[in-house]
């Protein structure tokens, strides 16, 4: 992929989430049916309106070409600007994580470099009209952002230059990429692009989310899904999934603690062994190990994820 192309794709990006930012109608309704549209109420869309209505500032202007960077044009609250935010910059530490993974497995099959570096960049695309919408990540209680971000990418946009085999490659591997579980059988070409993406996402949700669980730190419950800052308590059944090695249900997380061991579950669930390495040189997993509360069955959960980083 050249670095006009690159850029062409980063451009479009930052330009469709800049849309969002400024809630523009058609960026921020792209992808959702007629019943999605009409049942979610647009918290950030309407707190966006009320507040420039209040500031008298005339009737909004949505016009994409002007729109060039993220925030550039953003009328949103605050807080619903970080959040936006927050996926923005995640985009990217995924995008890195995804080129330097898909090197560790050079050449496994033509325009394998090209495919990841389109689903790291689009697999958050559908995030953007998720929380304008809803005012929340949590696809519960939204929309599935992996299968509304495909539709994004199989709209008049991003991929139509694109061969149908690398925009159908990159638009199933966002659709599979927040799954919990894998369908069995995978084309090979899939399965690896798939779980490049998987690993890339997971290793910068480690980022992300523990710079809102350091005991004492900062706090975004949007980030962290409500869960209650309760720093000696935990539930159980997240333990056990860490020290059987298998991925814990985020849904029924409780408790902040109940986040860090879901990310302490994933490390022997990554698909690219590189991962591990990326993982344990950025120091975050030592730091969240370091941060769980003073208790036995912690020390087991320790034992367990520092055998499992080294494998
Ligand atoms: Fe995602």
């Amino acid at each position: 992929m050249t670095l006009k192309e690159r850029k062409r794709h980063t451009e479009w990006f930052l330009d469709f989430a800049g849309r969002c930012c400024a809630a523009d109608e058609a960026a921020c309704g792209c992808g959702l049916n007629a019943r999605q549209r009409e049942i979610s109420a647009g918290l950030p869309l309407e707190r966006a309106r009320a507040a420039h209505r209040a500031s008298g500032s005339g009737e909004l202007d949505f016009r994409p070409d002007v729109v060039k960077k993220v925030g550039a044009r953003s009328i949103l609250a605050a807080q619903d600007f970080e959040n936006m935010s927050l996926k923005v910059e995640h985009t990217f530490y995924v995008l890195d994580n995804a080129l330097e993974l898909a090197r560790a497995v050079p050449d496994a099959f033509p325009d394998m470099e090209r495919v990841c570096f389109l689903a790291a960049l689009y697999h958050d695309i559908g995030r953007f009209p998720q929380y304008m919408r809803y005012a929340t990540f949590q696809d519960a209680q939204s929309v599935n952002h992996g299968f509304l971000g495909s539709k994004i990418m199989g709209g008049p946009g991003p991929l139509r230059e694109e061969t149908p085999f690398v925009r159908g490659l990159a638009r199933a591997a966002v659709c599979l990429h927040n799954k919990f579980t894998l369908p069995r059988a995978l084309p090979p070409a899939l399965s690896l692009v798939t779980g490049i993406l998987r690993d890339a996402d997971k290793l910068d949700i480690f980022r992300v989310v523990s710079a809102y669980t350091r005991p004492g730190g900062k706090r975004n419950s949007v980030v962290t899904k409500n869960l209650e800052d309760e720093p000696m308590r935990w539930t159980p059944g997240f333990v056990d999934a860490v020290l059987s090695r298998r991925p814990a249900n985020a849904r029924s997380a409780r408790y902040l603690n109940d986040f860090c061991l879901l990310l302490c579950s994933w490390i022997p669930t990554f698909n690219i062994p590189h991962s591990r390495t990326i993982l344990l040189q950025s120091g975050l997993v030592r730091t969240i190990l370091a941060d769980l509360p003073d208790a036995p069955e912690m020390d087991a959960v320790r034992r367990t994820v520092e055998a499992a980083l080294q494998w």
